[in-house]
């Protein structure tokens, strides 16, 4: 019997007993990732009785993986991430010095997962530094493969440099750059194409779970083609594709120019649910709206291709080398991400049932001691105690 996940018709299949694959990842990697498994498998096994369960499969990246092979991200890994569709990882050790480039970033170009989904929301019970946690209830589309972190930059100095600077002022006429001589140069390419299957994929969400607005967040009043085009694509598509949904108030839609927008957040989130934004502004973003909730240690993610079906959740937060191995991370940002993981799989209930346990678990004042230490009276626990506190708590 096949365990694979596949796609028709931009529809997930998903069979009863899937395979996943996972990387562990370094440091508090493996801590989390122990924490993450037993809730979920755990949550399975209550709600479908044997019906339903995940097959996990290791797969080696970073460290582990440099140990063992010789290699940061084997090409089996790759090749598994592919056939599989659906997988998820915990955080890696980008290697420094040593010309390679951050495996996030290579995942995330290899199969082109496009979009960056983070949703955001407080869990009662967390502390938080605004006054109405309670109304931040977003979820962020980043486009994920474009802009100004394309990496198509020369340093100053450098030949490249000179050669693109001698094409500009002579071939394109610009007489824009202030110190032309002592300049690094940066492109930030945005397209119709990558802005329109973005903001389709906020769109749909939003649509999908009857969400109040999709907002398209960008700076195009500076950046008029880049920025501005993103803008006036999205409003573009959203007339031809779905008109009529505008029309009868399914779909709303929206602006705003992004340093308005994080200050908009911090005075009426309310007023914000789905955003579609471009990589830089969605990077600034997602920690704004994180930090209002609580922390990296709480915000899960996910990288996802929706026509190839293809998507990588993961803990949004580095591998926290000066707690590792001491069982005190907070599990909760993989957590998060393999709830969204179930989500995406169709798997709902188990997803919910363990939002409400982790909810549960921080009324009771129960946290790792990065959240602990906020609380009143806050009960600090490891890594395995809080794990134990929400098995319980299902
Ligand atoms: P970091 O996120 O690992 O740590 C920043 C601070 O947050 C530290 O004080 C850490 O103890 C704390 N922290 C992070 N996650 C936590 C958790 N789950 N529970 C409790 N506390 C937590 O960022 P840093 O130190 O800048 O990066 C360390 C390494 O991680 C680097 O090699 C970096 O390249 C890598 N990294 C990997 C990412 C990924 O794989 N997605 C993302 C960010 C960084």
């Amino acid at each position: 019997m096949d365990h694979k996940i596949t796609i028709k018709n931009n529809k997930l299949i998903v069979p009863d007993y899937p395979v996943i694959p996972y990387i562990e990842g370094d440091g508090i990697g493996k801590e989390i990732f122990q924490a993450t498994q037993t809730v979920v498998d755990k949550t399975i096994e209550m709600l479908y009785c044997g019906k339903r369960k995940i097959q996990w499969k290791e797969l080696l990246a970073g460290e582990k993986a440099y140990d063992q092979t010789g290699t940061w991200l084997p090409e089996e890994t790759m090749n598994a991430f592919k056939d599989y569709l659906v997988g998820i990882k915990g955080p890696l050790t980008t290697p420094v010095g040593e010309g390679i480039r951050s495996l996030n970033v290579t995942l995330r170009q290899e199969l082109d997962l496009y979009a960056c989904v983070r949703p955001v929301r407080w869990f009662s019970g967390v502390e938080s530094p605004v006054k109405y946690p309670e109304k931040v209830d977003m979820i962020i589309f980043r486009e994920n493969t474009e802009d100004i972190y394309a990496g198509i930059e020369w340093e100053e100095g450098t030949p490249e440099a000179v050669k693109f600077y001698q094409f500009l002022s002579k071939e394109m006429g610009t007489k824009k750059v202030r110190f032309p001589e002592t300049s690094s140069f940066g492109i930030k390419p945005v397209s119709k194409e990558g802005s329109e299957r973005l903001i389709r994929s906020a769109i749909e969400y939003a649509l999908k779970n009857k969400l109040p607005k999709v907002t398209l967040v960008h700076k195009g009043n500076i950046m008029k083609f880049t920025e501005g085009g993103f803008k006036k694509w999205g409003y573009a598509l959203a007339e031809r594709e779905y008109k009529k949904e505008l029309e009868e108030g399914k779909l709303v839609l929206d602006d705003c120019i992004a340093d308005a927008f994080l200050q908009n957040t911090l005075l009426k989130p309310e007023n914000y649910s789905v955003i579609a934004t471009l990589n830089l502004n969605g990077d600034y973003i997602s920690d704004q709206l994180a930090a209002m909730v609580g922390g990296i240690g709480i915000a899960p993610g996910a990288n996802i291709n929706y026509l190839t079906g293809h998507a990588i959740f993961e803990a949004t937060h580095g591998t926290a080398p000066d707690i590792a191995g001491k069982n005190m991370a907070n599990p909760c940002s993989l957590l998060l991400s393999a709830t969204m993981m179930l989500e995406y799989l169709g798997w709902k209930e188990a997803s919910k049932k363990i939002e409400e346990a982790i909810e549960k678990t921080f009324q009771q004042k129960k946290a790792t001691t990065d959240l602990a230490r906020f609380m009143d009276n806050g009960i600090s626990l490891s890594t395995t105690e809080f794990t134990q506190a929400l098995v319980n708590n299902l």
